[in-house]
């Protein structure tokens, strides 16, 4: 446990974003807050990833993903996309498929579609970089839920080392 690890951290800013992915077995999505705008032009995103969950095989095999931009007043979302893969995270939650199957949140504040362009193995993560082909603006009256409004419910201080 390194709380003040964590707390450090923690200092840096993140939003909070449903991240979908597919493969031919079906679509999943995942609580992310590792997301960050890399160019403009051509517009592009990148997340970075644990290779160990499901979600990072179904982006490996189907090559699309989506951003799900959380609302600020949805923040059980939260919680909800970082359960394991063996519920369905997406019963009961309003979607549509867009390329490749990824789900598209209708009551996110805005989604954005991408294509899988690159990877790049960072320590106990994988930063997959992806060409943003399609984006909407759903709610531009709702705030963002923040990554520090979640507080340990990603229980990072357990992950991080004792120290530098
Ligand atoms: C607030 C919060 C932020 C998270 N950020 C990330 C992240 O940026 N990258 C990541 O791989 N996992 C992140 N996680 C953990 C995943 O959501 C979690 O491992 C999830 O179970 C993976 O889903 P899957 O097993 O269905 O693929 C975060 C969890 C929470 C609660």
């Amino acid at each position: 446990m390194n709380l003040e690890m964590a707390r450090l951290f923690r200092s840096i800013s993140h939003g909070v974003y449903a991240i979908g992915v597919a493969d031919a077995e079906g679509p999943n999505a995942f609580t992310a807050a590792w997301v960050m705008q890399t160019s403009f032009d051509p517009p592009m995103l990148a997340l970075s990833i644990n290779p160990i969950c499901l979600s990072y095989r179904k982006l490996m095999a189907g090559g699309f993903f989506s951003v799900n931009v959380v609302p600020a007043d949805r923040p059980e979302w939260a919680g909800l996309f970082a359960r394991p893969a063996d519920s369905d995270k997406l019963a009961g939650i309003a979607w549509t498929a867009g390329q490749g199957g990824v789900p598209l949140l209708a009551d996110a504040v805005a989604w954005f579609q991408c294509r899988l362009a690159g990877t790049l193995a960072s320590g106990d993560h994988v930063v997959a970089v992806g060409r943003v082909f399609d984006g909407r603006l759903n709610f531009p009256e709702r705030e963002p839920l923040s990554y520090r409004d979640t507080g340990d419910l990603d229980g990072s201080a357990a992950l991080y080392p004792d120290g530098f």
